[in-house]
């Protein structure tokens, strides 16, 4: 059973039921144990085989034009962006955020939201202890919040939800009438509302490690970020420029993301409110989460990219909304291991770990190097998604070329030094249930009210929390970063390893992480990353001090 047929099922059973009755319906058949589509069993003991074949979460969102043949048009790398000032440690951008036009179906023009007017925006590639000041004006007709996902970064600068960015131009009572939709009526006293432009300043005080940016605003981000609303930041240390990895143009980030295409060739989106103004949320039979029927890799409908026989550092991101990948590459290299994962999330391993596939939720990173010279000339090697059908099954194509010359990188045994985490260290213990009551997405039983708290930290400190799901929700947390200690009361997955800003919790599981608190003070939020969920208002603070 593939997962993009599971997503029609999953809207078999909810499509039309009311927001109320919707949540009923989900935990009613989760319990039978029925409603996984042939992902092995749902129930005590079985845990284990379910996780391995769960899909996804979502209904399929079919595309209204006729999709061009894969494979035809070039992977594009996103432009690095330069600084346009650089002194006494602090580099600064400037960064506009606007609407623009890019062909990601050959043979259509799409209008997207960009930073910088592309999806993706541009690269940053900061320095660890360089201080970054991305100098951000909001173009669009709507507010805006940048989020650098993963970024060790004080509050004024984090993205809160609702420390909107409003339009350039806004005035007076537009600027009432913009700066709160979404709440439901709340108010939030303490949002840092700016109009027009906006220092985004991010310390770098962190390791290399594979960040991205994206959208944030309150109740809007999944519709903001389908349009585009996304970008790679990259933090670079000496460390790892001294390891002998692939670099320079052998070092590319993939942004992976599905998208649905209307008829005209613009971007489609089950919005409840389409100005994305005033009311969040998706029309109810994507409740579970939107899955695009079109995979997009930089922007580009399933690219290929023409290779070296040598090897690549490719730093996977998965931006979706809702839909998880299962990546290989097919056919495998003789003696599979195709995908060495140098980094996850927040930085790189204490050492390789090999796959032959990689499972990637949403917001997820997993760094790997791939060696082309496994392949011979000649030879056409897919990236495929062991969780879509057809085309969604599909994801980018790599074209073996001849010799590389020399080719003298190589993945070293011990990649950074790294603090292994232990139960001990933990000064406090939290359970946060992911759930679903009323037919709402709640965190322990609350929907998101930027005024309640659902925890407070000491600043420097490690907690150990628990989070237990009903369903699947991948869970991230601002400003921190964790291990996962366990899954389901056992070891950690083979998709688990390293320091992680979110983590994949799948149906009915709990897992366990160890979370190092930074030495920041202030407000922050921590919440599901199926977007869709996530503006529904399953998010929650907590506070550090
Ligand atoms: Cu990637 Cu709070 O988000
Ligand atoms: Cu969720």
């Amino acid at each position: 059973m593939t997962g993009d047929v599971t997503g029609d099922m999953t809207s078999g059973l909810t499509g039309g039921i009311t927001a109320r009755g919707r949540g009923l319906t989900r935990r009613g058949f989760l319990r039978a144990g029925g409603g996984l589509a042939g992902a092995a069993v749902v129930g005590v003991g079985g845990f284990e085989l379910a996780t391995r074949s769960y899909p996804q979460t979502g209904t399929l969102l079919r595309s209204q034009l006729p999709i061009p043949p894969l494979f035809t048009r070039p992977l594009k790398v996103p432009e690095v962006l330069q600084p346009a000032s650089s002194a006494g440690g602090v580099d600064t951008y400037d960064l506009v955020i606007r609407p623009g036009t890019q062909e990601m179906l050959t043979g259509h023009q799409t209008e997207v939201w960009g930073f910088g007017g592309t999806f993706p925006g541009p690269t940053i590639r900061a320095v660890s202890g360089r201080t970054a000041v991305v100098r951000t004006s909001n173009e669009l007709p709507v507010p805006i919040v940048a989020h650098l996902h993963g970024g060790v970064t004080p509050p004024a600068s984090d993205g809160y939800p609702t420390d909107l960015l409003l339009p350039l131009g806004t005035t007076g009572s537009s600027t009432a009438s913009m700066a709160m939709p979404g709440m439901g009526g709340k108010q939030d006293p303490a949002a840092r509302i700016a109009t027009g432009t906006r220092d985004y300043t991010y310390p770098n005080t962190q390791a290399a490690a594979t960040l991205w940016y994206h959208d944030h605003r309150m109740g809007f981000t999944a519709p903001d970020v389908w349009r585009g609303l996304a970008g790679f930041y990259l933090v670079g240390d000496p460390a790892e420029q001294a390891l002998p990895l692939p670099s320079g143009p052998r070092d590319i980030p993939l942004m992976i993301a599905d998208r649905s295409f209307a008829a005209d060739g613009s971007l489609a989106y089950p919005s409840v409110d389409t100005t994305l103004m005033e009311t969040p949320g998706v029309t109810n039979d994507y409740m579970n989460g939107v899955l695009g029927d079109v995979i997009l890799v930089n922007g580009v409908a399933w690219p290929y990219l023409e290779v070296d026989r040598a090897r690549y550092r490719l730093r996977l991101l998965n931006a979706s909304n809702a839909r998880r990948y299962q990546l290989a590459l097919s056919p495998q290299p003789p003696g599979g291991g195709a995908l060495v994962q140098i980094g996850s999330d927040a930085g790189l391993l204490a050492a390789p770990l090999t796959h032959d596939t990689i499972e990637i939720a949403q917001a997820e990173r997993f760094d790997v190097v791939v060696d082309f010279s496994r392949y011979k000339a000649g030879d056409v090697v897919i990236l495929t998604n062991g969780f879509g059908a057809g085309n969604t099954g599909k994801v980018m194509q790599f074209r073996v070329g001849g010799s590389a010359g020399t080719d003298d990188t190589s993945v070293p045994r011990t990649l950074a030094a790294y603090q292994t985490l232990r139960r001990s260290d933990a000064v406090a213990t939290r359970t946060f249930d992911f759930a679903d009551e009323d037919g709402l997405w709640k965190v322990n039983g609350q929907e998101f009210d930027p005024a309640v708290f659902a925890a407070t930290a000491k600043a420097g400190t490690t907690e150990l929390w628990r989070f237990l799901t009903d369903f699947h929700h991948p869970i991230h947390l601002h400003a921190a970063h964790f291990q996962v200690l366990t899954r389901n009361g056992a070891a950690p997955g083979p998709y688990d390893a390293g320091w992680k800003d979110t983590v994949d919790v799948l149906p009915t599981e709990a897992v366990e992480v160890l979370v190092r608190f930074p030495q920041l003070t202030g407000r922050y939020v921590f919440h599901c990353h199926n977007l869709e969920h996530e503006d529904m208002a399953m998010m929650a603070n907590f506070r550090l001090e």
